[in-house]
This record gives structure tokens, C-alpha cells and sequence, in this order.
């Protein structure tokens, strides 16, 4: 088993020990279902006031569950569902401060109430999306965004 114990007062900091953390954690292991298990369990565990986080796979051009930490999901999502298939369909970052506010969104927990989902690219492929979601409101910040971008560059390179 490995403890991280990672626990730093300031984001910034806290999300440079959580990318370092994941970067080993995945080092030199090419199952990609083994790599997004370990990455949701360290991020869930890592991260303070969220409640999923998980990763949809691109099958065939749909969203299918992968490996994550929290409740049941819903298994497979079109690019045009939720706010995982926004950021499948644009391959833009989804920062959602209200996600009843947002067409569309899919309540899989009916304790989120905001998330981030990220897409994840590799050579100019869309490998899925890593979905984050927290009951608290606009849970997310800009400094989330920057740190949730930099996993998703580590994850790019193992899935
Ligand atoms: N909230 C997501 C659905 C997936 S779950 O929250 C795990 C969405 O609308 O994309």
C-alpha cells in the first residue's frame, strides 16, 4: 500500500506533491486500467471536499466508465451528454461552479454540485476524460484548473 500523506496548506504546493505523487505512481506501468485506478484513488484521496472522481473512456465515440472512487455512475454518455461529453466534444476544460446550472448535466450523485472535467489527448487523440466532482459549490478555482491540467498531462502519457 502506499501513503502519500499529502497535505499542504496552498494549492499550488499541494497539487505540484499531487502531480510528483501520480508521476511515480504510474511510472513504468503500461495497463492503462491499472494507471486509472491508481490516479482516481491518489486524487480522491488527495483532494479535500470531493466526493468522485473517475475517468470516462472514448469508445467508438462514447463515453464509457472507466476506473474511479465514489458512488455508482452512469456507464456510457454521448459527447452531446453532460458536462463530460462538453469536454469530450470541444476538448476544452469544463470548470462548473453549478452543475444544476449546466444543460444537460447528468446527475449520477445527487450530492455534486460542481465539477471539472478534463479532456485527456495523445496525439491528437481523444482518450477520455478524467471527471472530478465535489458536493460543494464552485469547488473549483483557477489554481484546480492549472493543477488538474498538469495530471492530465502525466495520465496522457500511461492511458
Ligand atoms: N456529472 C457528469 C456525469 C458523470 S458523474 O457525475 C460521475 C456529467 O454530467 O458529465
Amino acid at each position: 500500500m502506499f501513503d502519500f500523506r499529502i497535505g499542504a496548506d496552498d494549492k499550488a504546493t499541494m497539487y505540484r506533491d499531487l502531480a510528483s505523487a501520480l508521476q511515480g505512481l504510474v511510472a513504468g506501468e503500461p495497463d492503462s486500467i491499472a494507471n486509472m485506478a491508481n490516479a482516481s484513488g491518489l486524487i480522491f484521496e488527495t483532494l479535500p471536499d470531493v466526493n468522485w472522481v473517475g475517468f470516462y473512456r472514448n469508445v467508438g465515440d462514447e463515453l464509457v466508465l472507466g476506473p474511479f472512487q465514489g458512488r455508482p455512475a452512469c456507464v456510457r454518455m454521448t459527447f452531446d451528454q453532460g458536462v463530460c461529453g462538453a469536454a469530450a466534444k470541444t476538448r476544452q476544460i469544463q470548470r462548473v461552479e453549478d452543475v444544476h446550472a449546466f444543460p444537460g448535466h447528468i446527475a449520477c450523485d445527487s450530492a455534486s454540485n460542481s465539477e471539472i472535467v478534463l479532456p485527456l489527448i495523445r496525439d491528437g487523440e481523444l482518450i477520455g476524460v478524467l471527471d472530478i466532482d465535489s458536493p460543494k459549490k464552485a469547488r473549483f478555482d483557477a489554481e484546480d484548473e492549472a493543477g488538474v491540467v498538469k495530471l492530465g498531462e502525466i495520465l496522457s502519457q500511461v492511458l
